[in-house]
């Protein structure tokens, strides 16, 4: 893992008990950030405090992305708690794998609700803030599918990662001239809970595809989300990074 500091920085992740969000919550922490993580089971939040109850930098709360006024009403304490917000990374999801067929009006409407739903009213509660501040960096975590379109994956899960594509690439033009940079990440699969159910023989296969024979490991994409929050990369924006060890090139 490659060493970073973002020391007193306020860094916002969703998703916090899933597997990316849990490598986030650690290593912002250990680069000295304070992190405000949510999810939306009371149990993983519970058992999240439990790890860092001796961390002061680590706050949790339980929030479902989808709803609104539960949005509103995180940011709006985080705000009034820690008084900015520097960063914020969109890492809740849901991977569903049925096939278009079994695709039904409520799946549809659920899978668009968390992934892109929730990322963008979460990017606009903490818009306002930024742009105050003159300074922010917002993350989004898209998907290989994004690019190709789902085949193992449910096809309502492609169009949510595509949809966050566009979506960094309108954020960062609305925030550009406010220093706030917005991106996104294209994972191909990587070692999470997420894909516990992924057809092994086509996890396989797109190990093999891939230029670096493997599929990805959780720090490889924790280290290019990172490298996007970096004050640094202060020019890269509205981009969407591929993060596939080359299983295919653009
Ligand atoms: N793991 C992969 O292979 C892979 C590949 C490409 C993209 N991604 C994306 O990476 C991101 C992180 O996923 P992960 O791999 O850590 O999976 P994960 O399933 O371990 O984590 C996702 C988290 O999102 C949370 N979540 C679901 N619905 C929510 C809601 N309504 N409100 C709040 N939180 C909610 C879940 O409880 C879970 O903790 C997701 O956006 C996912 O689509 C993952």
């Amino acid at each position: 893992m490659a060493s970073w500091n973002f020391s007193d920085q306020v860094v916002v992740i969703t998703g916090g008990a899933g597997g990316l969000g849990k490598s986030l919550i650690a290593q912002f922490l250990k680069a000295g950030a304070i992190v405000f993580a949510s999810d939306y089971q009371q149990e993983s939040i519970q058992q999240l405090n439990l790890i860092y109850r001796d961390e002061p930098n680590f706050h949790a709360k339980v929030v479902d992305i989808t709803q609104l006024n539960q949005v509103e009403t995180w940011v709006k304490k985080i705000a009034t708690e820690a008084k900015r917000i520097d960063i914020v990374i969109n890492a809740a999801g849901i991977c569903p794998y049925d096939s278009i067929e079994e695709v039904t009006e409520e799946l549809w409407d659920r899978v668009l609700d968390i992934n892109l739903k929730g990322a963008f009213f979460v990017s606009q509660a903490v818009m306002h803030l930024m742009k105050e501040q003159h300074y922010g960096r917002i993350v989004h975590i898209s998907s290989i599918a994004g690019h190709t379109g789902g085949a193992a994956v449910s096809a309502p899960y492609a169009a949510s990662k595509a949809g966050i594509i566009s979506l960094a690439k309108s954020f960062a033009k609305a925030l550009a001239p406010y220093g706030v940079t917005v991106n996104a990440v294209a994972p191909g699969p990587f070692d999470t809970p997420m894909i516990a159910d992924f057809p092994k023989d086509i996890l396989d296969k797109m190990a093999s595809t891939a230029a670096m024979g493997r599929v990805g490991k959780n720090e490889d994409v924790v280290n290019a989300v990172m490298f996007l929050c970096d004050s640094a990369t202060s020019y890269i924006t509205g981009a969407t990074i591929d993060i596939n060890g080359g299983i295919y090139m653009r």
